[in-house]
């Protein structure tokens, strides 16, 4: 089976959804629960940012003993510099370059050319590479970049000795056909490309992130980077939980698995949430609290006669306890029975009948009918009789 490593980005990356500040002893608890969900690589932060990042990156490089830390560079030597002090105690330590390579950012941010470009990158490649076996580079905007000018620039990182060459749709500005195609036209038209692991980072403007990300997997990519729960700038990056699921569920089309400890998905979603102040929604894949409750009676129905009429994938997987039954207009009489002989209820036919016409008229007022609701329904019937 075909390996995905996987990058998790959420203490960097993910720290940059506007509103979110992680102190130093946050940092360390979140990368010891990435530890536990066995993610490959965890980029702490970017060192250079500021004395406390610097001082966060150090602190999980300490703390880390199960995955490789990495700290984010400019291309320019005192932030290689900065990362090299943070990652001082690392066991595995590891660099992450970027500068951007799209038309659009040569022109506006860097005012370079293409060979300005390709020469700063590599003088900042090799100036890594003196202190760092292993050092990441990133063309940021690959996705708006010209196909001939990226397989330049990772023909160039192969050659200065780069071990991971990432391909950023930065904007999340591709679809996914589109975006397969970078790594397609990669893998294709650079010598030596196979000495490198190719690297998916997407964002998420236009809701393609995870799409994205397995377009890239079916193209040839060995890494994708994201965050737990999808945070990141703006609309965020791909969502790390929802990469793993969908390997692990589809793992007949694409014959590829991370090393994630699948069980561990709920618990690290939710310390992410609870740490950022980031509220996950509710129906979002995989970690919303809707995830896994069904709500219709056609839905309910099938549920309770063979749960894969309507889940793909069981809720135990992720490290959840049951799939949620919820009692509301759209139930039928089969879970509406079956709910309450779980709250205790052994009802007749015919008392389970009138109390389902109750249930009824209440649920017409009311979003979800909840336990307490029952229970007070279910007294008024006992008042009646
Ligand atoms: O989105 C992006 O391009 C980045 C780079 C720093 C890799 O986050
Ligand atoms: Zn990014």
């Amino acid at each position: 089976m075909r390996k995905i490593y996987i990058f998790d980005t959420t203490l960097r990356d993910g720290e940059q959804s506007p509103g979110v500040n992680l102190n130093t002893p946050e940092k360390v608890e979140i990368a010891h629960q990435l530890e536990r969900l066995g993610v490959d690589r965890i980029e702490a932060g970017f060192p250079a940012a500021s004395p406390g990042d610097l001082a966060a990156v150090n602190a999980v490089a300490n703390a880390v003993k199960n995955a490789s830390v990495i700290g984010l560079s400019r291309s320019r030597e005192q932030d290689i510099d900065a990362v090299r002090e943070a990652l001082k105690g690392a066991q595995d330590p590891c660099l992450h370059l970027f500068l951007a390579t799209s038309p659009i950012h040569r022109q506006y941010k860097l005012r370079m050319d293409k060979d300005q470009v390709r020469d700063t990158a590599r003088s900042a490649i090799r100036y890594a590479r003196k202190y760092f076996d292993k050092v990441e580079f990133s063309l940021e905007d690959a996705g708006r970049t010209e196909l001939e000018f990226i397989a330049e620039m990772t023909k160039m990182a192969i050659e200065e000795g780069a071990y991971v060459v990432n391909l950023p749709d930065t904007v999340g500005y591709l679809t996914p056909y589109e975006y397969g195609n970078i790594f397609k036209y990669v893998k294709e038209n650079v010598p030596g490309v196979e000495k490198v692991q190719l690297s998916a980072h997407c964002h998420d403007d236009l809701g393609m992130a995870t799409a994205n990300a397995l377009a890239a997997i079916l193209n040839g990519a060995d890494q994708v980077e994201g965050t737990i729960n999808g945070i990141g700038e703006r609309a965020g990056n791909t969502a790390l939980e929802e990469v793993a699921m969908a390997l692990e569920t589809r793992q007949d089309f694409y014959g590829a698995k991370t090393s994630f400890t699948l069980s561990e998905i709920a618990r690290t979603s939710r310390l992410v949430s609870k740490l950022t102040g980031m509220v996950v929604p509710g129906n979002k894949a995989i970690v919303g609290a809707n995830a896994f409750a069904h709500e219709s009676g056609i839905h309910q129905d099938g549920m309770l006669k063979e749960k894969s009429t309507y889940e793909i994938m069981t809720p135990e997987t992720i490290g959840l306890k049951e799939s949620k039954l919820v009692m509301g207009k759209h139930s039928g009489r089969h879970a509406f029975r079956e709910h309450l002989i779980e709250l205790g209820f052994e009802l007749d036919e015919e008392a389970v009948n009138r109390a389902f016409a109750k249930f009824k008229v209440l649920a017409d007022k009311k979003k979800e009918v909840t336990d307490d609701d029952l229970f007070a329904l279910l007294e008024e019937r006992l008042a009646d009789t």
